[in-house]
């Protein structure tokens, strides 16, 4: 069985992708600080998988600790997770977002580099693309400067991995370049754990619905879309932690060094729309308003993922719907409490 090191393994994508390598016969090894995550994510791991999770409290930043893990486990790829992300605190706090998220990937690489380790996965964004010109966006359009520290730390992590691609032909990389990921895994013993109030907008729909806040904002009304509010492609989060296992099998069967590839459903959604399909699932109505822009929004966004389904051999299996609902489940399963 290959030990794939995951870094950020218990975040909210990275225990996902966890219970899915397992699933296809990885045996997934945790690094993480929980600087975003709790433990208890662990137990719930090991509970969909039926077995125990190699795991280490450390901060991959560490090299020494990261060195040791080299040292305990036969490593034959990396999938690297562990990031900071949110935009606003990283327009706030830049060099928090330059160290934590570039620095990490460089203690990462110098490891591989010293063990011979030369397939990684990454985790990256279409906020590399900024506002693109033509929709669907493919992995070929432009990439501009992203408009937050953020945004800009994923562009960087790409580069430094294109850059070793051409100083040692033996090392591999996939790029893979999320749009929104929503929902949680079906059997509610994970998702998504957002600390203090949520960014993103399901987790706040979720916890407005569950009356953990009291009202939804929508932030923009008067875009020049379908219904004047912003437009994205959210994907089930299962289906992005599958993404994950197809890019190893590509790493192991492909020859070519460099594989980038969109991962999202192809369909743009509105906010309203997306609070629409949260109100049928849930069966209720939720409290929202529509208020101002919020800064550094793109209007628009979402992906074509062709490329992915034809070389990667995947698919999102999942609708909205069924994300959202496994969202409120999930929501539901943190049980009612009044807003913090
Ligand atoms: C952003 C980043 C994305 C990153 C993700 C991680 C950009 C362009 N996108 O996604 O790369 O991976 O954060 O956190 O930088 N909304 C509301 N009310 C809310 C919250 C959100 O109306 O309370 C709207 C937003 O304006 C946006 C949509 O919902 O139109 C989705 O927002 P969000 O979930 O925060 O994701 P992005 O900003 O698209």
């Amino acid at each position: 069985m290959r030990k794939i090191l995951v870094t950020g393994g218990s975040g909210y994508i990275g225990s996902h992708t966890v219970v899915e390598l397992v699933n296809a016969g990885f045996e997934p090894i945790i690094i993480d600080n929980y600087s975003n995550s709790s433990p208890e994510v662990l137990q719930n791991i090991e509970k969909l998988c039926h077995r125990k999770i190699t795991h280490y409290k450390e901060d991959c930043n560490n090299e020494e600790k990261l060195r040791k893990i080299f040292l305990d486990h036969q490593i034959s790829g990396v999938i690297h997770f562990a990031a900071y992300k949110a935009v606003g605190e990283s327009v706030e706090n830049p060099l928090k977002y330059y160290e934590n998220n570039i620095g990490s990937l460089i203690s990462v690489l110098k490891v591989m580099a010293e063990f011979s380790v030369n397939s990684i996965v990454f985790s990256s964004s279409c906020t590399v693309y900024g506002q693109p010109e033509n929709l669907p966006v493919s992995e070929e359009s432009e990439i501009i400067k992203a408009n937050s520290p953020y945004g800009y730390t994923k562009q960087v992590c790409e580069q430094i991995l294109i850059d070793l691609i051409q100083s040692n032909p033996k090392f591999k990389v996939v790029l893979l370049r999320y749009f929104n990921p929503i929902g949680a895994h079906p059997s509610s013993l994970i998702g998504e754990l957002p600390i203090g109030i949520p960014n993103n907008l399901v987790p706040f729909i979720t916890q407005t619905g569950a009356g953990w806040r009291k009202e939804l904002t929508v932030f923009g009304a008067d875009y020049n879309t379908i219904d004047g509010t912003c437009v994205r492609d959210y994907i089930h989060v299962v289906d992005l932690a599958n993404a994950h296992v197809k890019a190893l099998e590509w790493l192991q069967n492909k020859d070519e060094n460099l594989g980038v590839f969109n991962i999202g459903t192809g369909n743009g959604v509105s906010v309203l729309q997306a609070i629409k399909a949260f109100e049928k699932v849930s069966n209720s109505s939720l409290n929202y308003v529509k208020g101002k822009r919020r800064a550094g929004d793109v209007e628009q966004i979402w992906a074509s993922n062709t490329k992915a389904e034809k070389e990667l051999n995947w698919k999102a299996k999942y609708t909205l719907e069924e994300a959202m609902e496994h969202a409120w489940k999930w929501q539901l399963s943190l049980g009612r409490k009044t807003e913090n």
